[in-house]
């Protein structure tokens, strides 16, 4: 285990609002572990890429970096060369513009339904204000004040799924997590790391597995390093590991963070998930996938309906590697996600309580609250 540090990973803020220089703020997590790098993001093309590139990754954070991002390009459309230079404009105009930068920060990656929730609520307190015969500048003051309780929302969401996982495990256990739904992926606590963080505080002794997740490597470089970071007794493992120390009866429950909940309770997570789920059931261990409300699409009535993210050959057969991995040309099949299917899961952890089968009635109720 490692000694805490002066300054850990933990103490960065994943997103956050630079008022003065008009920007949002991430740490540019393609860097970690091996650089802590704060980077700015002014324009729409720096915020898609950013989202896009996974310099800020993980359904929650992506959700809180697009608010924040339509934030900052609301004001760059009433004050385009700063506060002193505020454009005569009314709504309609403004709204043409706002609905045109929305539509291009939902277009960085379709999976996560975070990010079309978090650019619709802003949406609608948009022309709520308008409604409520608010100015285009009010309605800019009121679109800053939605993104930051977006984010402050989030931490007690996470804070909420903390306690609520906690219930199922016990001092001493064995913990598998894939990916990352962590801190990194949220604004504090993550999703699926929430539980071992509350347990860390608790003095629960928890023994966490990290996945490494192939191919960006979001388990060791992310997960395996916050965890380390925190003190926690955490061991990076391969993929092709998990079936190994649910055999040997080290695992008492997997936490899994999720992209998009279905109605029917199928989940979009990270590729890999469904192997662990599958894993998990045929060795006895509980399945426990950790979502804010926010994730739930009720919308969605299956995971068959959910749009898997396709990303570039180069993921799986050179980046990362000194030299490529895989002959020149091959062919390569590159999902960013994969969906697993409610049988699979034992419960879905919300800020609200734990949907357990049948999820068509679980969950609805849960949004209901
Ligand atoms: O491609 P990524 O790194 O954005 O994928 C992240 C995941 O799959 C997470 O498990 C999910 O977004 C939940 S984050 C709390």
């Amino acid at each position: 285990m490692k000694e805490k540090d002066s300054m850990s990973i933990l103490d960065y803020e994943t997103v956050a609002l630079d008022e003065n220089d008009n920007s949002v703020v991430i740490i540019d997590q393609t860097k970690l572990p091996g650089k802590t790098e704060m980077i700015k993001l002014h324009t729409a093309q720096e915020i898609w890429d950013a989202i896009y590139l996974l310099k800020v990754r993980g359904a929650p954070a992506i959700g809180v970096a697009a608010a924040m991002g339509i934030y900052v390009l609301a004001r760059k459309i009433v004050w385009p060369i700063g506060q002193s230079g505020t454009v005569e404009m009314d709504f309609t105009d403004f709204y043409e513009k706002f609905a045109e930068q929305k539509d291009y920060l939902n277009s960085a990656r379709p999976t996560a339904v975070n990010l079309s929730w978090a650019l619709n609520r802003m949406d609608r307190v948009c022309r709520q204000a308008h409604k409520d015969g608010r100015t285009v500048e009010e309605i800019v003051e009121i679109l800053g004040r939605e993104a930051r309780e977006i984010k402050e929302e989030d931490i007690r969401v996470c804070r909420a799924i903390g306690e609520n996982g906690l219930s199922l495990v016990k001092p001493g256990d064995g913990i598998l997590t894939h990916c990352n739904a962590g801190q990194l992926a949220t604004c504090k606590y993550g999703t699926a790391t929430a539980p071992i963080y509350l347990g860390q505080e608790r003095g629960y002794g928890f023994k966490v597995f990290a996945d490494e997740t192939r191919p960006l490597l979001q388990g060791a470089r992310l997960t395996a390093y916050e965890l380390y970071s925190a003190g926690v007794d955490v061991t990076l493992i391969c993929d092709n590991m998990s079936a190994m120390v649910m055999k040997n009866g080290w695992i008492n429950a997997v936490f899994v963070g999720c992209d998009r909940v279905a109605a029917n309770g199928d989940v979009a997570n990270k590729i890999g998930t469904s192997v662990v789920a599958a894993v998990a059931k045929r060795y006895g261990v509980p399945f426990y996938v950790c979502a804010p409300t926010s994730t739930i699409d009720l919308n969605t009535a299956t995971g068959e309906e959910i749009q898997i993210e396709q990303r570039p050959a180069e993921e799986v057969t050179q980046m990362w590697y000194r030299e490529p991995m895989a002959p020149e040309g091959i062919k390569v099949f590159n999902p960013a996600f994969d969906v697993t299917d409610h049988e699979l899961v034992t419960a879905i952890v919300t800020e609200h309580g734990i949907a357990r089968a049948p999820f068509g009635d679980s969950l609805a109720a849960l949004c209901k609250k």
